[in-house]
């Protein structure tokens, strides 16, 4: 770090990093975390990314943005699976992600690529570039171990440290890609402590309306109060929401509902008491840093796990394990928000928060871990 500092200080050209996020609100918000961490650690950052999902440039005024064309579709948008767009942006990226990274290397030197592991066509590109990579997994270490032999890659050398929870370690400027509407907080801090369940299913989970039915349902019956995040293109065949006859009536009340809430700092608010989650990592980790007991729906990928470590590993949650059904969907909320279980469950939650923070502080594992890091890329 201090030779960061020292060719800063002398005007010397500082290390040179190019940045290349995945499109996705799960991906793009610890890559951009992390880019800021590392910018403030002295690097200069080119942050190349798709025109699908762009950052906001106006975030982050000392990156230079690089973007890409990646040939996505209005339609593919709305009605494509995301794992298939995956697959597209792997196979339309490459060349013009080449492209730029070549133009970006006659101006200069480049001392790594970082990338999220899911655009795995970075590796032909920095191969053919002789550039070194490293790769951000935004999941847990826990998904990585049983997705791709932890210890293996242990062994060879290729994985010694993740940085995490970025969340806390360097919250940096908003990266929704949505709007986010913050009327919510005016309702919240309308709410008594520690009432509210606060239900969102992430960036890309979809429903049918069977399950909307049932998810509202649930919630009207379980008398708590909710606020409730529908985002737009959730519900398959409907670009509108329509909630069933007399929901809004029984619960006008005691509910809001926003297409994409400030998600952080609903969690922080005093009056939230629970998170009815699809237990993406970023989700997760927001939750557990805030304190907030999680109820749990996974939806596909890392999810399944995730919500197996919350609920029966550290049991900090209540997993639904019959879909979406209104019954149990209120008896999970009551079990969680109201019978004494649940203030076992929130006690937990609070030492594994606390556990968390210690991470990141000075000396903790995170803390050395991103030192590590700056290590590694010094060394390349
Ligand atoms: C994806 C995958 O689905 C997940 O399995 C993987 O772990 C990370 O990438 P996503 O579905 O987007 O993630 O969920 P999650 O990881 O929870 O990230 C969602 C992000 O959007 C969070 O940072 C959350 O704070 C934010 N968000 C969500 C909002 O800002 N507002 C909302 O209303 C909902």
């Amino acid at each position: 770090m201090e030779v960061l500092r020292d060719m800063q200080i002398q005007g010397t050209k500082v290390p040179h990093l190019v940045i290349l996020p995945l499109p996705f609100q799960g991906h793009i918000n610890p890559m951009l975390q992390l880019a800021t961490l590392l910018q403030s650690k002295g690097f200069s950052i080119t942050l190349i990314h798709t025109h699908f999902n762009s950052p906001n440039p106006s975030n982050y005024p000392n990156f230079n943005f690089e973007p890409i064309p990646d040939g996505l579709s209005d339609s593919q948008l709305w009605t494509e699976d995301p794992v298939k767009i995956l697959y597209f942006l792997n196979d339309t990226c490459q060349a013009p992600f080449h492209d730029r990274l070549s133009r970006l290397l006659s101006d200069g030197p480049v001392t790594c690529i970082i990338t999220d592991e899911i655009f795995y066509f970075t590796k032909a590109v920095a191969d053919q570039l002789k550039l070194p990579r490293i790769l951000l997994n935004t999941g847990s270490a826990t998904y990585a171990t049983t997705t791709a032999s932890l210890k293996l890659l242990q062994q060879n050398g290729l994985l010694s440290i993740t940085v995490g929870p970025l969340c806390k370690f360097s919250p940096g400027s908003s990266n929704s890609l949505l709007t986010q509407d913050y009327s919510c907080m005016a309702w919240l801090d309308k709410q008594a402590p520690q009432t509210v369940i606060y239900v969102s299913f992430g960036s890309t989970a979809s429903f049918d309306k069977r399950n909307v039915v049932e998810i509202a349902w649930g919630l009207a019956n379980s008398d708590q109060p909710f606020l409730w995040v529908i985002r737009r293109g959730s519900i398959h065949g409907h670009d509108q929401v329509e909630l069933p006859e007399g929901f809004e009536e029984k619960t006008r009340e005691r509910g809001q509902i926003v297409n994409w809430a400030p998600q952080q700092k609903v969690l922080a608010h005093p009056s939230v008491g629970g998170f009815w989650t699809h237990n993406g990592w970023n989700s997760t980790l927001e939750s557990i840093c805030e304190g907030v007991p999680m109820i749990c729906s996974p939806y596909l990928w890392d999810q399944n796990l995730n919500a197996r470590y919350v609920s029966h590993v550290w049991r900090v949650g209540i997993q639904l394990e019959n879909g979406f059904d209104r019954s149990e969907i209120e008896w999970a909320i009551r079990r969680l928000m109201v019978e004494i279980e649940g203030k076992d469950i929130r006690e937990r939650v609070r030492d594994l928060k606390e556990n968390a923070m210690h991470c990141i502080e000075k000396g903790g594992s995170s803390y050395e871990s991103l030192d590590g890091l700056v290590d590694i890329i010094m060394s390349l």
